[in-house]
Formats: C-alpha cells, structure tokens, sequence
C-alpha cells in the first residue's frame, strides 16, 4: 500500500479516501444505517486505507457524529477531512466561509466528530460574500491554535485556487493543501484548468464522486425509471432543485454511452465496471486520493477492487477517448497535451 504526501505538504494519506455522505438519514430517506457505516469503516481501515471524508452539512451534522464514533479510539491513526460552508441555520451568519460562521462551525464539527482536532478542513465552496483573506486568516488561526492541522478547499475554480494561494502567500498563512473536485469519466472540465492549477500551486487533489454517483456501475439503463431507493432515484425525488439538477448533470444519454464503453472493457478484462471506473480516476494525472461513496460493505469492496486494478493502456486510451468533453478540445490552438505539459509549458 502506498501512502502518497498530499500536495505541498508532508501528510500522507491513502489512495483511497473514504467519504461519509451516505451515513445517516436525509431528507426522511435513510441511506447507510449506523451499523453497516460501522462496518464499512472496520473493512475500510482492515484493508489498510487511512483516509476519510465528510461535511457538517452532510445528512444535517448526522455523518460527522456516526463516523466519529466507528472511527472510535482509532482517531490518532486516521487522516480525518471535514467540510464547512453549507447553511448550518437560519441566520445570515450560519453560513458562508466568514471568520464569525467557521469559528462556530468548527466548534460544531469537533463536537460531533467527538475530537479535538481535524487533520483537514475543507472550505466546501468558495464565499462570493467573504473576503478570501479573512477565511484565510481565520483558518491560520485554527492551525496556530493545534485544532486543526492542513486546511483544503473544494469545488474552488482554477482563479480561485490562484487568488487563495497568492493571498497566503501575501499575508504570510497556511496556504491550501488541497483541493476537492469532482472528478469522473462523466464529468472531466477540472482537466482543462483547476487540475494544473493545483500542481502549479501544490495542491493535491481528492476527487469526488469517481463513479458519477453509480452511472459508472452500470445499474442505470435508458427507458427505464432509477430505483426509488438509488441514488439517482433519491436525487431526483428530492424537492431541492440542486438535487435533481445534480442528477441530471450526471444521468444523461452522453454518461450512458460512456457507462457501456465501462461495461465493455471490463467485460474484456473479467471485472467489474465499479472497478474499471475507478482504476480510470485513479491514475489520472494530478489525483492524489479518490473520495469513494459506497452505501454497504459490499459496495465498498467493489469498489476497492479499482485500486488493484491496472488499466491496460489500450483500455485506457478507450475510455479516454469515448468520454474526452468539449473542456479538453485545443486552447488557442495547442493540444491540450498532459497536466505536466501544460504546467510547464
Ligand atoms: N466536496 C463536495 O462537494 C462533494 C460532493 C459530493 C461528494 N463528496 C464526497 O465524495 C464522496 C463520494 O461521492 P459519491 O458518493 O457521489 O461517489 P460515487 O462513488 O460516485 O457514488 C456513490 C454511489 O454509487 C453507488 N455505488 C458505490 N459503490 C458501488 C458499487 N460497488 N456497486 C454499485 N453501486 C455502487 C451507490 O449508489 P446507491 O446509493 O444508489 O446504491 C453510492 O451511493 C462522498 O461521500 C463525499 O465524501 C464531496
């Protein structure tokens, strides 16, 4: 098992990252008990993965309590990331990145985590509303106070990334180490920009939703309605309009063609799509860890079987080519070319 250092920094953490959106209950609909998110943490860490993933707004503070006690007295051998920005409450400060709101939010997520550090925390989004160096500030000092350990940002664009990190530079604070994108065959638009930008400005990158929700696993079949209880099929029941526009962002005819492409090269090689889809993301330039999603142990076994898989480079160039987006076409001309490339060209 290799344990690569996330971004700039020296925190070693693993390939496979293991996110706790599913556990707990939301919006009424329950999504993984707090048994079998037990379970799935003991085979998570039995099969020697360090790394986990939530957020205080994830099933309304419910996944930060369950993980906090599966992790239990195994706390100091974890890397434990939480997440802060969603609306906490109804006042105008129960949100946001501001120094009033993350002071609170913080508190709460150790709290519920049942902890008295994070190793990182994560702005899930950026503040239109909050100056970048008050977050930035605010956040130093929670690393200067020992209550936190890295901090990391996500769903940031490529500008944003640039304009935390020289703002950091500036006032002389942490700087982030991270960055949480979303990241799939289905959804690749971070390859064209916030990819280089992240190795320009040493971020490491953890992906989220590496199987576009479970559209990579082939259960979603055209004509024919999700599951209610799928995650597509929770998606887009929900009364949120982000919800359901999330689906649609990732069920769609072009995610559908690119799921039967999985299907095929992992019916060629004996496996499964789950884990061709994986084994895709993970070696992809400038990913560090893959935030995986699994609901049930089973799931998280599958799932895991991508990170032993090694993709044959025919495969590889397959899948590259039936899910290439209009993101990775020419820029002024030039072949987009590899991350590397494009970072020192
Ligand atoms: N930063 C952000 O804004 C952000 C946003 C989203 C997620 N995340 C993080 O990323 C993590 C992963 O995201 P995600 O849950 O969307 O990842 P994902 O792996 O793309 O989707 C997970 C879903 O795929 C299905 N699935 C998983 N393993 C499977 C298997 N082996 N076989 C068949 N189906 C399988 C399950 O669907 P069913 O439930 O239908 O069974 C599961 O709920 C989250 O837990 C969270 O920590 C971050």
């Amino acid at each position: 098992m290799d344990y690569p250092t996330l971004g700039r920094s020296g925190l070693k953490v693993s390939r496979a990252c293991l996110g706790a959106m599913n556990f707990g209950t939301s919006g009424g609909v329950a999504s993984c008990d707090e048994s079998e998110a037990g379970r799935i943490v003991d085979a998570f860490l039995e099969a020697g993965h360090t790394f986990f993933d939530t957020a205080d707004a994830y099933t309304g503070g419910r996944s930060e309590e369950i993980l906090g006690r599966a992790i239990g007295r195994r706390r100091d051998s974890v890397v434990l990331a939480t997440k802060a920005f969603l609306p906490q409450g109804p006042g105008p400060n129960d949100r946001g990145l501001s120094r009033a709101h993350l002071t609170r939010a913080l508190e709460a997520s150790l709290r519920r985590l049942g902890t008295d550090y994070i190793d990182l925390y994560q702005c899930h989004q950026w503040d239109h509303g909050t100056p970048i160096e008050e977050t930035l500030a605010t956040l130093d000092g929670f690393v200067r106070a020992g209550k936190v350990r890295y901090i990391g940002c996500s769903n940031f664009t490529a500008s944003q990334i640039v304009e935390s990190a020289w703002a950091a530079e500036r006032l002389g604070v942490t700087a982030f180490t991270s960055l949480q994108p979303q990241y799939s065959l289905v959804v690749r638009d971070v390859e064209a920009e916030i990819l280089p930008a992240c190795e320009r400005h040493g971020l490491g990158a953890m992906v989220w939703s590496p199987l576009a929700g479970g559209v990579l696993t082939g259960r979603y079949a055209r004509g024919v309605a999700p599951a209610a209880d799928s995650r597509m099929g929770r998606l887009m029941a929900s009364p949120a309009p982000m919800a359901r526009a999330w689906a649609d962002g990732l069920l769609h005819e072009r995610a559908l063609g690119i799921a039967d492409e999985v299907g095929r090269v992992a019916a060629e090689l004996g496996t499964t799509s789950t884990a061709v889809a994986i084994a895709w993301v993970r070696r992809r330039p400038g990913v560090t860890s893959v935030v995986i999603g699994p609901r049930t142990v089973e799931q998280l076994h599958g799932t895991l079987a991508g990170f032993a898989l090694d993709l044959p480079a025919e495969a590889a160039e397959r899948l590259d080519e039936v899910s290439r987006s209009a993101a990775l076409t020419p820029v002024n001309g030039m072949p987009p070319g590899s991350i590397r490339e494009r970072v020192r060209s």
